[in-house]
């Protein structure tokens, strides 16, 4: 039997729960010429929602994660190598002999794909300034091409000209939808919010939040029903506690809590089994992280486990401010109505250990 939870990738189909009302909004988006900017933490399902509203538009779309760019010249050609993927080669060649530094194209002989690299250059933003250009020119008014752009917050780490740059490229272009996702809050407000930011209202800021529990109970429920007919819709209530709605921790405890009782069906308390499994499953990463730590934030992570305050530590408060923060753009610590450790695995692993 298969699994009927998923985590990890993007989900859809029968996987797929609730956000109707966000995959309608950011189709009319998609049918306008605004650009859309999707913020939440990671693993919130933003790339699962904006892939779902593009499929039922059936638009084209491209779609590149700054987190794996490493400079303004991998920028161009990784660009340029998805372009590939939606347009054939033969009708821009001659476009390409255009362009200022012309690129190496290399089939992969195995999975047909075209690979792309553009030899360094002293102006490295006229590549991606070509790019950019020719994806425009493809583009028409009746059917524009989707970009999407993920971790967007990166862009300055890639250099610290490139925002800049790269807006005023933008700014020419007539025929494309950017959908820019973030999952760090505070630098993607900074982005788009602050006047001096050459991204300032580039478009509609829109945040997604976890799963609503009734829905999110009903969908664990539905999936549950056959593995414990008796105690299905208590086990739903109960993973939804423990996991506060986050979408992914909720499929991945679901989908081990189906695993267990599908293997041990007379298991009594599932929940403390499933999640301790988890837990060790999880050990050398956890670990890992961990020790590199400083001793600060070590203090505060336990805090937070152990639903501790932080104001009533014997820290000043500005230190745990910068802490929260640093903590906060590594990804563990998010803050929705509080702080909060973002995995509620991690959560228990330091909890057992403080
Ligand atoms: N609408 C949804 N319904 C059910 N589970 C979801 C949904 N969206 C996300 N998830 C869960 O969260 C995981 C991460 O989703 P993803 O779209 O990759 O998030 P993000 O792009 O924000 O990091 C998915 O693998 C899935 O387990
Ligand atoms: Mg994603």
């Amino acid at each position: 039997m298969e699994n009927p939870f998923k985590f990890g990738t993007i989900v859809d189909g029968k996987y797929f729960t609730d956000r109707t009302e966000e995959v309608a909004y950011i189709k009319q988006f998609i049918d306008s010429p605004n650009h859309l900017i999707l913020i939440s933490p990671r693993r919130f399902g933003k790339s699962s929602v904006v892939m779902r509203a593009i499929k039922q538009t059936q638009r084209q779309y491209i779609s590149l994660n700054l987190q794996n760019i490493t400079s303004i010249a991998d920028f161009s050609a990784k660009l340029l190598r998805e372009f590939f993927k939606i347009h054939p080669l033969e009708k821009v060649r001659q476009l390409i002999t255009h362009f200022r530094i012309i690129p190496t194209l290399n089939t992969n002989a195995i999975t047909g794909a075209i690979e792309v690299a553009f030899q360094p250059s002293s102006s490295p933003i006229d590549p991606l300034e070509d790019v950019m250009n020719l994806i425009d020119t493809a583009s028409t008014p009746e059917n524009r091409i989707v970009l999407i752009l993920d971790e967007f917050q990166e862009i300055a780490d890639i250099s610290n000209s490139l925002p800049k740059q790269l807006r005023s490229i933008m700014q020419q272009q007539q025929n494309i939808n950017y959908i820019l996702l973030g999952s760090q809050e505070s630098m993607m407000t900074e982005i788009f919010e602050k006047k001096k930011s050459p991204f300032y209202h580039f478009g509609q800021l829109m945040r997604l939040n976890k799963i609503p529990r009734n829905d999110f109970a009903n969908y664990l429920s539905e999936r549950l029903k056959d593995c414990c007919p008796e105690k299905f819709n208590e086990i739903a209530e109960s993973i939804l506690k423990y996991t506060d709605c986050h979408p992914y921790y909720t499929q991945q405890l679901a989908a081990t809590v189906w695993q267990t009782l599908i293997m041990q069906p007379e298991t009594e308390d599932v929940l403390p089994i499933a999640i301790q499994q988890i837990i060790d499953t999880h050990n050398l990463d956890y670990e890992r992280l961990w020790i590199n730590f400083n001793r600060t934030n070590k203090f505060i992570l336990q805090r937070l486990a152990l639903n501790l305050t932080l104001q009533a530590a014997e820290l000043p408060t500005s230190t745990i401010y910068s802490a929260l923060k640093n903590l906060q753009k590594k990804g563990v610590v998010i803050y929705s109505t509080h702080y909060e450790i973002e995995d509620p695995f991690f959560r228990e692993w330091i909890a057992q250990r403080a």
